[in-house]
This record gives structure tokens, sequence and C-alpha cells, in this order.
């Protein structure tokens, strides 16, 4: 199995030529240049084609490149996706997709793209929720789900006050979604960047849920971030502790065993090899 890690995924407007630039060095695990909401109007021509000659020149490693169109409803949509697609990012970001025949909409305009551009949609609007389960099993191009808190607080008037707990069953949702078909789930930005505290205890409730990331929208959330979603040194080590005592000639018929006077079958065996092979890959 290889793993791709998302831990981090830090978005830019494509229309600030110094942050794409500065994200060349960033240790972030993704990257999202933004040609929707932090890019005005007047801008979206330009930002289309600087965003386009950045993932063509490269030069970003092993980060993984992921073009935000607008939404396919609006005038820039079309031109978007065949600029993205022509450019062959790492994926495509489709925004406020509400059912499965957006998510159909959205490849047959990636026809052009590149075998490995992926698509990506934001969940968040209302029916999104509604249709998680559709949407995540609609194509086989999609690979990731992204929460998009700060539209879903606009239009289900929830607040994200005392941890998000309206929010919660929507991420929850959404994590179902993306397990049942085998996506990756990323969760929404924490807007107050300066809020260093605030930040971690939502990266912590994030893994909690089971997000396999957090979107960022400054490169000083960055290193918390990655901290959250690896693999802890206790997480490893209890890992390779379950493989030594599988590993065991005495155990090797077994379905379930104790170890440190816990109960450990195979399914969490299963689970120690994901963590072994996201530390792996985290590590490079
Ligand atoms: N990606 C890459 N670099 C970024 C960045 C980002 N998202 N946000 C800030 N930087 C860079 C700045 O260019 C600056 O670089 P410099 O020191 O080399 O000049 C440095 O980080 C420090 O920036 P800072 O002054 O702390 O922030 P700011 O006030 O300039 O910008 C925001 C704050 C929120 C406007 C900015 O971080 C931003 O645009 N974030 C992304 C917004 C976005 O994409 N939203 C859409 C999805 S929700
Ligand atoms: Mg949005």
């Amino acid at each position: 199995m290889t793993f791709r890690p998302r831990r981090s995924v830090l978005y830019m407007p494509g229309a600030n030529d110094r942050a794409l630039e500065k994200a060349r060095t960033l240790p972030a695990d993704a990257l999202i240049l933004d040609l929707e909401d932090s890019v005005a109007p007047e801008a979206k021509a330009e930002a289309r084609s600087r965003v386009a000659a950045c993932v063509t020149a490269g030069g970003y490693g092993r980060r993984e490149l992921v073009i935000r169109v607008n939404g396919l409803e609006t005038p820039w949509g079309s031109d978007d996706m065949a600029a993205a697609g022509a450019a062959g990012p790492d994926a495509i970001l489709v925004p406020k997709v509400s059912r499965a025949a957006d998510v159909a909409r959205a490849v047959l305009l990636m026809k052009d793209a590149p075998a490995h551009t992926r698509l990506w949609v934001m969940m968040e609007t209302p029916l999104a929720m509604l249709k998680a389960d559709e949407i995540a099993g609609a194509e086989k191009r999609l690979a990731a789900l992204v929460l998009g808190t700060n539209d879903l607080v606009k239009e289900t008037r929830a607040s994200t006050a005392q941890n998000r707990f309206a929010l919660v069953p929507m991420l929850s949702l959404c994590v179902l979604a993306a397990r049942a078909h085998g996506l990756d789930v990323i969760d929404g930005v924490y807007n107050d960047f300066r809020d260093e505290a605030g930040f971690r205890a939502e990266c912590e409730q994030g893994r909690l849920l089971g997000m396999d990331g957090k979107t960022l929208i400054h490169p000083g959330q960055i290193a918390t971030c990655n901290d959250v979603f690896s693999p802890s040194p206790e997480e490893v080590a209890w890992s390779q502790k379950i493989f030594a005592a599988f590993a065991q000639p005495e155990n090797a018929a077994k379905g379930v065993i104790t170890l440190d006077g816990k109960m450990v079958e195979r399914l969490h065996l299963a689970m120690a090899e994901r963590v072994a092979a996201i530390a792996e890959a985290i590590v490079g």
C-alpha cells in the first residue's frame, strides 16, 4: 500500500505571485492554487494563466498540486476547467457540488486532462451534506472531499462556536461518505490564523473525527497541522508491538491475543499496518 499524506493542505490566492513562489519551499503536503473565492472578479483571467503557468513550471517537489476552479455555473468555470486540465496538476478541486450529476459534469470537463489528474470536490452546500453518499460514489476520478466550513456556516446559519458542535454531524457525514467510497477527507479552514491554541484544538478535533488532514490559509499553520495529523511516536511504537506479537510463532494461527493487558485482534494489525505506512510516507 502507498499512502499520499494529505495532512496539511494550504490554500493560496492564484493572484498572489509571492505566495505561489513561497509555496515551493513550505512544508505543506498539498497546495491549493485558488481561482475561486480568494480572487476578485477582475483578476480571474490573470490568475488563471498565472496558476496554469506555475503548475506547468513545477518545482514544487513532493507537494501535491491542486487547482481550485470557480463553480461550473459561474462565467469562469469552463475556462478554468480547460486551463487547469491542460496544465495537468495532481488534482482539480471543484467547489459547490451538490449532487452526483455535478461530479459527472466535472469529470466530463476533465476529458482532456492527463490521467494522473484526479478530481477533488468541495463539500459546502446543505444539499451536498444530504447527498454525501451519492457524491462520494459518483466517479472513479474522485480522490478527496474537502470541507468548506465557511460556506456551510453561511448556508445553514449554524455557528462554529463551542468547538463546532453544530458542524460535527456534517463533518462526520463527510467522513462516513469518504470512507464508504475509499476517498480521503480534508477538514475546513480555521480563519483566526494567529490563534495557535485554538487552531491546534481544531486540528485535534478533526483528527478525532477521522479527517485525513486540514485545509489551511496561512503558512504559520503548517507545522502544527503536520504535527497533529502525523502518527505520534506512541502510536508508531504500539504498531510495532502489534507486528512483533503477531509475528510470534505461537500467535500465527490466532485471531485474537492479549497485549499489555488489552485485547488485540487482526483488525488492529491492519490498523497498525496503516499507521506504519503513513509514518513511512511522511518521512519520504
Ligand atoms: N500561501 C503562501 N504564502 C502565504 C500565504 C498562503 N496562503 N499566506 C501568507 N503567505 C505569505 C505572505 O506572502 C508573506 O510572505 P513574505 O513574508 O515573504 O512577504 C508571509 O506568508 C506572511 O504573511 P502575513 O503577513 O502573515 O499574512 P498576510 O496578512 O499577508 O495575509 C491572508 C493573510 C489571510 C490574506 C493570507 O494568508 C491569504 O491570502 N491566505 C489564503 C486565503 C485563501 O486562499 N482563501 C481561500 C480559501 S479559504
Ligand atoms: Mg467555499
